[in-house]
């Protein structure tokens, strides 16, 4: 599949990839930090880590998803662009494994509820000077009329994003920027 499809494709099956401005913000932070190596949390068909590979081909990417189905499909779709040698897929929950690696990007799009817990988990992969970046801090324009959100579950889920905006408003060793862009993306660098 091309990106257009791949789009198509994510729409007719409800799955949820990043929007075209904030995918264009972060490839342009890959190229404007020289950022090397990526650690993304929710893969979901590998539209998201084929565009950051594809931002210069330095780029390395490790993904991991839990989805088996969405596991496969990005499986193909990363080795129809040629990009196995630069992606490295992981196929499990994100909070039962441990990685070794150290990453200068760390890219947070998965289960909205876990967002606290990937932060502290992985932050321990993060790289000197690198940065944790997540996505869907405004939730389609949600987090800031969570008031008029009549499902429960729906309301739950924009309390988990504002929880987390509230943690990384307080979080004392990372310094974070909220940009308005697709989805609403947060910047978090660490006080070196
Ligand atoms: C918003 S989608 C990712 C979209 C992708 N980053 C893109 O823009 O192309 C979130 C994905 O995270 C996966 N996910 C949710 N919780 C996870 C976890 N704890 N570990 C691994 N994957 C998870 C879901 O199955 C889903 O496919």
């Amino acid at each position: 599949m091309n990106f257009k499809q791949i789009e198509k494709y994510a729409k007719e099956n409800n799955i949820p990839i990043m929007q075209k401005t904030g995918i264009e913000f972060l490839t342009k932070y890959i190229n404007d930090n020289n950022i090397k190596n990526i650690l993304e949390i929710g893969s979901a068909i590998g539209y998201s880590a084929i565009k950051m590979a594809l931002a210069n081909d330095k780029v390395k990417v490790t993904t991991i998803e839990k989805d088996d189905d969405r596991y496969l499909m990005a499986i193909k779709n990363i080795k129809e662009f040629d990009l196995d040698k630069r992606i490295t897929l992981v196929h499990a929950d994100a909070l039962d494994i441990n990685l070794e690696g150290k990453y200068d990007l760390i890219f947070i799009d998965a289960a909205k509820g876990q967002y606290i817990r990937f932060f502290d988990k992985y932050s321990k992969n993060l790289a000197k000077n690198g940065v944790i970046i997540s996505d869907n801090m405004e939730f389609h324009g949600l987090v800031e009329q969570e008031e008029r959100i009549a499902s429960k579950n729906l309301r739950q889920l924009v309390n988990h994003i504002r929880d987390y905006i509230e943690f990384l408003k307080s979080n004392a060793e990372f310094n974070t920027t909220f940009y308005k862009i697709g989805d609403g993306i947060s910047v978090s660098l660490r006080n070196e």
